[in-house]
């Protein structure tokens, strides 16, 4: 049979049109949004997304400034880049991977919290966890907005997550868990990882693997959701986590390109944009 291909790039545009509309709205009010990524200046994933944030973000009005993060920045050298970039700047995004030499959880106790467009920052990831969802990663937004508009049936679901990186996997698992479905997350440790993923009903997979997850580990019928993103130098385009003769099994299936990575930017956009509306009434 083959499953439903999910059109990322459609669900996107009409994404960006209400993005476009807001940015619209705030600039009216005299507020320009404004979005500051850091970025590492050596990684072909994060200059890819990097580029992808200023095209996206410039046409749906927002102000994107970008800041190279140096290979040999120290900690204090990053903490006075990072509270230079946050200056004038509604939302801030600090790419990864970080430069060696810089501890990821510190960075993320660094981001001020109202500033905080990933949700990395310890209070924004709290609130996502007792139900009061302020900033949400851009990613994991992503996969649940895409889930959503399948209009499949969710509550008391089997969802099997694959990766717990605080950006994707975890805060997949709470938005999840909050549309009643019952969650499973997986990872490198886990036993029988093609077994334990063909139990579900709704497949995320987000690991960082080219293609790992093959038809086997897929459920027939199930909504299988690959959020990776593997840029690759020989094939000269990216692959998903997800391989894609997947497709024949599954229901439905995010391909990659034009998935999950599309709707991605346009949930980043709208993040900073919740954060330059919440800055007009502060
Ligand atoms: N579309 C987008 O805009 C976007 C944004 C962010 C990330 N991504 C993509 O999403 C993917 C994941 O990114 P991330 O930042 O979440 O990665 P990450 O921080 O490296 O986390 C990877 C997760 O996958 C698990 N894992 C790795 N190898 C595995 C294996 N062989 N079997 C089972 N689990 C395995 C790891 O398990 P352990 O915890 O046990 O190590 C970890 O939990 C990447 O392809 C990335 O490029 C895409």
């Amino acid at each position: 049979m083959g499953a439903e291909i999910i059109d990322g790039k459609k669900i996107a545009g009409g994404l960006g049109e209400a993005n476009a509309a807001r940015s619209e709205a705030l600039r009216g009010a005299g507020i320009e949004p404004t979005l500051a990524v850091l970025t590492p200046g050596d990684d072909p994933n994060a200059g890819a997304y990097a580029r992808s944030l200023v095209k996206a973000g410039t046409k749906r009005g927002l102000v994107v400034r970008t800041v190279e993060l140096p290979a040999g920045v120290d900690p204090a050298g990053f903490e006075r880049l990072l509270k230079e970039a946050e200056t004038g700047a509604h939302g801030v995004l600090v790419l990864r991977p970080l430069p060696a030499g810089l501890d990821p959880d510190a960075v993320d106790f660094l981001v001020d919290p109202d500033r905080d467009v990933d949700g990395v920052h310890p209070v924004n990831a709290g609130l996502l966890a007792l139900g009061r969802p302020r900033f949400v990663p851009a990613t994991a937004r992503a996969v649940h907005h895409i889930l959503k508009s399948t209009g499949v049936e969710l509550v008391g679901k089997r969802a099997v997550i694959i990766g717990r990186s605080n950006i994707v996997g975890k805060p997949l698992f709470q938005l999840l868990l909050a549309e009643h479905l019952t969650v499973t997350v997986c990872h490198s440790r886990t036993r029988d990882l093609p077994g334990v993923a063909r139990e579900a009903e709704v497949l995320a997979v987000a690991i960082g693997r080219a293609e790992m997850v093959t038809p086997e580990y897929v459920k027939p019928g199930a909504v299988v959701l690959d959020a990776g993103y593997n840029w690759n130098d020989g094939l000269g385009r990216e692959q998903g986590d997800v391989h894609p003769d997947a497709a024949e099994v599954a229901g439905w299936f995010t391909p990659v390109p034009g998935g999950v990575g599309p709707v991605t930017t346009q949930m980043l956009v709208a993040n900073v944009l919740i954060a330059a509306e919440r800055g007009k009434t502060r």
